[in-house]
């Protein structure tokens, strides 16, 4: 019986240790930053206001309603292009470090070209919310590209199939430098590349919706992306950073991919997904190129399949310099985990994206579900997936560009959003104490329930609830608010 005392006694101990380690842990490492995030289309509304033109997002909700959920649209959404100054109250109130935001293209550049004329009261409003950050001690993060294509780019030159594209989303950019620059320390060229390409020009799950071509649009299209992201870069590089000393980069989207079994080919499979999502577009910002077993996967197909070349577009040497190193931070969007095993691949026919990776993907029932097929909350995810981006791409500084969970009702109580931050984020404190991975931000998607895209208002990822069917669209505090407000004021989980 003794001996059972003493060994109890020990094992206490260990605990005690142990959750006193982890209570140290507890704390986030200084300087390291929090925000909230939104992105035009889904909150501004102000569609056609004041001299904006029309976007992508504004052509398909207007000529396809049945293809969004209730037929909804971003045409008032929030009415942020009208309540920026609440907004920014309610990111005071919050007490963030900053707040990521992207610009409306077409708002600024009506026809999208430079030629086409500037939009005065379009730059004013980003100027306003730019005046009002900065009076109240809250840094900007700006997206210039979160998905809203003015659609004349669509429909004179194809957007983001077309090679001319770069050259005039290079000359946005640079106008943004101008205006913009001299107030943002951060900037972010593209939002998920991913969602872009392989959803706007494959599946047609966001706009354009074109799904004309599979396995062949979306290469095209996320090689246009990134030699864009490499352009903007370098002129930022070149001609602003020098003066204004800010960082931009690109922000990536994946979840993490976890093996289905201890299997090697399954093992294999998580990898090559990781790399044909995120390394789609990290490895050449990184490394130069695509990731080599895109490379080697999409040609061989591509030949077997009859096409005279490869379905991924090559990069000249020359690009292949110019798009390496194009990165000051990576950011990285995560919300959720998918369980991979390798699939026998599938015979040639039809090509698709989906068939070159030759993957199955599934879940685990056990996971917690939330209002979106896709979101599962797997909180150990965050700090797998993190290391990975450490390891796989020399230990970039890393910021959490978006997180945050969605359900159905926009509940005030939102006890499961508090669960999933605060469990996202204790992986993430692992992440950054166990596996030393360089985080520096953190951000929560998203400052108040918005337009979801194909979704509609039926997916609420907010901090802020808002009512859509008062004209005023009044902003509501969840519980969720006074949580990360705690957070950020303790810095601490
Ligand atoms: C990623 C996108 O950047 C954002 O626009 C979207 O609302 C959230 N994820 C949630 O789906």
């Amino acid at each position: 019986a003794s001996l059972e005392i003493y060994y109890t006694f020990i094992v206490c101990l260990f605990c005690f240790s142990q959750t006193t380690l982890a209570v140290d842990n507890r704390k986030f490492p200084a300087g390291f930053k929090f925000g909230v995030a939104t992105a035009s289309y889904q909150i501004e509304g102000g569609w056609d206001e004041d001299g904006k033109g029309e976007n992508i997002w504004d052509h398909l909700t207007h000529v396809s309603p049945d293809l969004i959920n209730h037929q909804s649209n971003g045409d008032i959404s929030c009415d942020s292009y009208h309540k920026y100054k609440t907004d920014v109250a309610l990111l005071k109130e919050l007490g963030v470090d900053f707040y990521r935001f992207s610009l409306s293209w077409s708002r600024i550049l009506p026809t999208g070209y430079i030629d086409g004329g500037i939009n005065e009261p379009g730059v004013a409003y980003y100027e306003n919310i730019l005046d009002l950050l900065e009076e109240n001690g809250i840094e900007p993060m700006i997206t210039l590209y979160h998905w809203d294509l003015p659609q004349p780019l669509h429909e004179n030159v194809g957007g983001w199939l077309n090679e001319t594209t770069v050259d005039i989303f290079a000359n946005y950019a640079r106008l943004a430098f101008d205006l913009f620059g001299d107030r943002v320390k951060y900037w972010v060229t593209f939002n998920e590349p991913l969602s872009i390409c392989q959803q706007g020009y494959e599946t047609g799950g966001k706009a354009p919706a074109i799904s004309d071509n599979p396995g062949v649009d979306l290469y095209i299209c996320g090689h246009m992306v990134l030699k864009s992201h490499a352009a903007a870069y370098h002129i930022y590089d070149k001609e602003y950073k020098p003066k204004q000393k800010g960082k931009i980069s690109i922000v990536i989207n994946t979840n993490w991919a976890e093996p289905g079994s201890d299997d090697a080919k399954d093992v294999e499979a998580a990898e090559r997904t990781l790399q044909f999502r995120f390394g789609w577009f990290a490895n050449p910002i990184v490394h130069g190129n695509y990731p080599q077993v895109m490379i080697d996967r999409i040609g061989n197909r591509s030949v077997q399949e009859g096409f005279t070349q490869s379905r991924l577009p090559q990069f000249t040497d020359e690009e292949v310099e110019s798009i390496k190193g194009t990165y000051d931070y990576i950011g990285l969007n995560h919300y959720s985990t998918s369980l991979i095993k390798w699939r026998e691949d599938i015979e040639i026919g039809e090509p698709s994206s989906s068939k070159d990776m030759s993957v199955q993907e599934s879940i685990d029932f056990s996971w917690e579900t939330s209002a979106s097929y896709w979101l599962f909350v797997v909180p150990w995810g965050m700090r797998k997936i993190s290391k990975w981006v450490k390891d796989t791409y020399n230990n970039p500084e890393i910021i959490i560009t978006e997180n945050g969970y969605s359900d159905a009702g926009g509940i005030l109580d939102d006890d499961r959003r508090i669960n999933y931050i605060r469990e996202y984020l204790s992986s993430l404190l692992e992440a950054i104490y166990d596996d030393e991975v360089n985080v520096t931000g953190y951000t929560a998607w998203s400052l108040m329930d918005n337009f979801e895209w194909f979704r509609g208002y039926a997916e609420k990822f907010g901090l802020y609830s808002v009512n859509f069917t008062d004209p005023e669209r009044p902003r509501t505090p969840k519980a969720s608010v006074d949580y990360y407000k705690s957070i950020l004021t303790t810095r601490c989980l």
